[in-house]
Formats: structure tokens, sequence, C-alpha cells
């Protein structure tokens, strides 16, 4: 058990942080999946952790250790997620009534309509999957009537700006980092870059180690959420 520290940017506050990727079943022995380590996430909710926050941890499969002192909700799907991240929200534990929302969880767009019972056979040369929409957690936090600072991240393949102001404005977050992904880029890396949107401010995060970026992520979130509560 580590004591919350008493000082730090986000000293008193309930920060709830999504990470890794999700799996969506496709039959007993298959799922869809993404590149998503969950390394930044994991390094953001230890820095908030560091920063003197409680920590909500809702994770999705990956092989990293809990930071020391954050409290961490395994699930598998995206359904699972938001009903966890809703949980956490609504609930009275460590995080009840956050304060603050990180999602940094690569959460898959789409799942199964429906999930085959038995492991699917191949029966010809061209199959094709039938999938709809999985529920979007950011963006159903984001319409609930009493919510709490919501910082998304947008990692993008091309037009990373665009992409991520669009994803500000359309979930009306408070923050988006936005990152270049691809080949050699990000994924399963202990670096990377960020830019930090907001309404009218943006913040290069230069190319630095996880755990690094992390802490000064952090430090914008701390400001601009302190910015905001006047
Ligand atoms: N997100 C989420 N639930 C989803 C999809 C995304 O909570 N089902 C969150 C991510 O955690 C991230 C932000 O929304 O913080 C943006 O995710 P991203 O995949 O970049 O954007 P989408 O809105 O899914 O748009 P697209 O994939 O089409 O670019
Ligand atoms: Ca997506």
């Amino acid at each position: 058990f580590v004591p919350r520290r008493e000082s730090g940017v986000l000293r008193g506050l309930r920060v709830v942080v999504t990470a890794g990727p999700t799996r969506e079943k496709i039959d007993p022995v298959r799922f869809i999946s993404n590149r998503s380590s969950g390394k930044m996430g994991y390094a953001v909710a230890a820095a908030a952790r560091e920063a003197g926050a409680d920590v909500m941890l809702i994770s999705g499969p990956v092989q990293i250790p809990v930071p020391l002192g954050v409290e961490r909700l395994e699930v598998e799907s995206a359904e699972q997620m938001l009903a966890a991240v809703q949980t956490a929200l609504a609930g009275s534990g460590a995080v009840g009534n956050a304060d603050i929302l990180i999602a940094a969880a690569a959460v898959s767009d789409y799942r199964m309509i429906e999930i085959a019972p038995q492991k699917i056979k191949k029966t010809s040369d061209t199959m094709t999957l039938a999938l709809m929409r999985a529920p979007d957690v950011l963006g159903t936090v984001s319409r609930l009537p009493s919510r709490p600072f919501l910082v998304g991240f947008a990692a993008e393949t091309e037009h990373v700006e665009r992409n991520a102001l669009a994803k500000l404005a359309g979930k009306n977050l408070d923050m988006i980092a936005a990152n270049r992904v691809g080949e050699g880029l990000a994924f399963d890396r202990d670096d990377n870059a960020l830019t930090v949107y907001w309404r009218d401010g943006k913040r290069e995060l230069a190319f630095n180690s996880k755990a690094a970026l992390a802490r000064q992520l952090v430090e914008v979130i701390a400001e601009r959420f302190h910015a905001r509560a006047g």
C-alpha cells in the first residue's frame, strides 16, 4: 500500500484511466483486437498517482504490472470497458464521482453482431464477418449530465492535427493527446511524441520515454483542469 501523496498537481483528485486494447470475440477461440500495448495508459496512470491522485485503471488485456498504488480492473470487450467505466464514475469507491477521465484505451470500433457459439470451420474460399458498432466509451461519458474533465487520445496514421481537432470537437472533450502511428511508431515502443490540443491552445510534447511523456501530459491536464475549475 502506497499512501496518497499530499503534494502534487493532482492531489486529492479522482482519476479514471482506460488503457490497452479491447478484444471482441469471434468464436470461442478467436477475437478481433489491435496493436495497442497499453504502455502509454499505464504510464499515465502511474504519473497521475505520482501527482497525488486516486487512480482507477480500467484495462484491456496487456502484460504490464499494475503501477504502485493504482487500482486496476481488467476487462476484455468494449462493452465491458464501458460498464466498468460507468460503475467507476457512479460508484462510491476510490474514484466515485471522478474528476478526470483519461481515455488511453484503443477500444474496438466494431464487434460481432453474433458471436459464433462453436469454432468456425473453413468451408469456403472467402468469408465475411458481420460486425456492428461497439459502444463508444468516451463518447457515452461525454453525454452524461455531470461529466468529468475528459481527456481523449487520437492515434492517427495521417492528418494527425485535423483528425485530433475533429475528435476534440465531435466528442466535446476538454483535451486530446494526438500522435502519429504506423510502422515503427508508437505501438509497443517505450517512447513516443504527443501534441495536446484543447479548445484554445496546444502543447507539443517532444519525443521522449512514455514515462516522461506521461508526467508532462499530467502536468498539462492539471493546468487545464484547474484553469477550467477556476
Ligand atoms: N474511444 C472510446 N470508445 C470507443 C472508441 C474510442 O472510448 N469505442 C476513445 C479512445 O479511448 C480515444 C478516443 O475515443 O480516447 C478516440 O479514439 P479513436 O479510435 O482515435 O477515435 P474514434 O472516435 O473511434 O474514431 P476513428 O477510429 O474512426 O478514427
Ligand atoms: Ca476508433
